[in-house]
């Protein structure tokens, strides 16, 4: 028999999953480039009308068994095996951040400083290869280390750690000068800045943030006890990862404004933007490698769940052992990260068409399997659960049946400026 999730190791690793890079480097500058409070609103409510439907549908398939994916596990394979890569490059570049802060190498530089740093690392070769094979090898072992004793345990570990980083960096930022200012750019909006891209960068953001869309949580799901309610556990993770994003906008706002920066360089504003921030506080130095420290674990809980989403690929559709499904996966995401670092435009391809298409596609495509084709009761009963007394179950089918599938459908078609 396999060994499971606990109840509460279940809701812990699939938050591991879910807080990452999403949460802690892109979204802050998602929000800094797409204009502040506006961006998170829209965000919210993506989160809300898409997250809690489209998760509880993945938690349903990966429920109702994974010999029934079908052939929903090949898109899964390759959804997660483009997204592992591109993802791997870039906790390679937090590890090799975090050896920068403890070394103090990011100390002492002007911004142009820093940016040329940062640029001529990340179009360089040896080292993002070294870090991004340091992260491949973490990952590997942690999962080598099986779903209870590996996943579960290490989320255990790290989840509060994670947790405890940030709320010392939100104290640290709140006590500047002038850190109201940053609050105020993540909470007045301006709505004026609500553009059909900006509808499509929230979209695909939230599929990144929440890890749907890949059938990753699907694969988790078939750790889970039976007779945990699917929906409680998607709102507990939803909640979770919502609340570590909104955190890490605390934490790195206010410190931001309070230097008068202006906060919209995008993926650059965790690398070139915060070393900065934390070279002109009393006590940075601390605080930075703590920040790098915290983004390197945050990137790791969410990588391992995109290994044992190939992992669940392997076992099904080649009967292949963990340690050599673990062997080959690596091998292949290897490949696509050296081919991204090497390429450039490869890496920027991966990225706009992985968060911003391929996910939300592949929610698409989960909503119409549990709206259209699965058993429509059984789906109901699943999903059922009672909030004050009124079951919400048929509703979220509704959602799932009538209301994603097209939604989804016109932001593509909006964001693409079609319509
Ligand atoms: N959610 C993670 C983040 O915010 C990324 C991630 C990990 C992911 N596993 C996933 C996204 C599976 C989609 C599917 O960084």
């Amino acid at each position: 028999m396999k060994k499971g999730f606990s109840k509460v190791g279940i809701v812990l690793a699939a938050a591991g999953s879910a807080v990452g890079l999403g949460n802690i480097w892109k979204f802050p500058y998602m929000i800094g480039e797409n204009g502040g409070a506006a961006f998170l609103i829209i965000y919210l409510l993506c989160v809300l009308f898409f997250g809690i439907p489209i998760m509880s549908a993945e938690f349903y398939i990966g429920r109702k068994g994974l010999h029934r994916w079908g052939w929903m596990r090949w898109l899964s394979m390759a959804i997660a095996t483009f997204f592992f890569s591109f993802y791997l490059v870039v906790t390679g570049w937090c590890f090799q951040y975090m050896y920068l802060s403890i070394t103090d190498l990011l100390s002492g530089h002007s911004a142009s400083e820093l940016s040329t740093l940062f640029t001529t690392f990340t179009s360089s070769t040896t080292i993002p290869m070294f870090w991004m094979g340091v992260g491949v090898l973490l990952t590997a072992a942690i999962e080598l280390m099986g779903v209870k004793d590996g996943i579960e345990r290490m989320s255990k570990i790290l989840m509060p750690i994670l947790f405890c980083v940030l709320l010392l960096m939100i104290g640290r930022g709140l006590t500047m000068e002038r850190s109201y200012l940053g609050m105020r750019f993540l909470l007045y909006p301006d709505f004026s800045k609500i553009t059909p891209q900006l509808i499509l960068n929230a979209t695909g953001q939230c599929f990144f943030s929440l890890s749907i869309g890949v059938g990753a949580l699907a694969t988790y799901a078939g750790f889970m006890d039976k007779d945990q309610s699917l929906v409680s556990t998607s709102y507990r993770v939803i909640l979770l990862d919502t609340l570590v994003a909104i955190l890490a906008g605390m934490a790195i706002f206010p410190a931001v404004f309070s230097l008068g920066i202006n906060p919209t360089q995008g993926p650059e504003l965790v690398f070139v933007t915060l070393p900065m921030v934390f070279d002109s506080i009393p006590g940075g130095h601390l605080f930075e490698i703590l920040f790098f420290l915290l983004l390197s674990i945050a990137a790791i809980t969410s990588t391992i769940s995109l290994l044992e989403t190939q992992l669940n690929f392997w076992e099904m559709n080649a009967k292949m052992s963990r340690p050599k499904g673990i062997l080959i996966s690596s091998l292949l995401v290897l490949v696509l990260g050296a081919l991204a670092i090497l390429i450039h435009p490869f890496f920027n391809l991966l990225d706009e068409l992985v968060s911003k298409y391929l996910l939300p596609a592949g929610g698409l495509i989960f909503a119409i399997y549990v709206g259209w084709i699965a058993n429509k009761d059984d789906v109901c009963r699943e999903m059922n659960v009672r909030i004050k007394g009124v079951s919400i179950g048929k509703f979220l089918f509704v959602l799932i049946r009538y209301s994603i599938p097209p939604t989804i459908i016109l932001v593509f078609l909006n964001g693409l400026q079609i319509i």
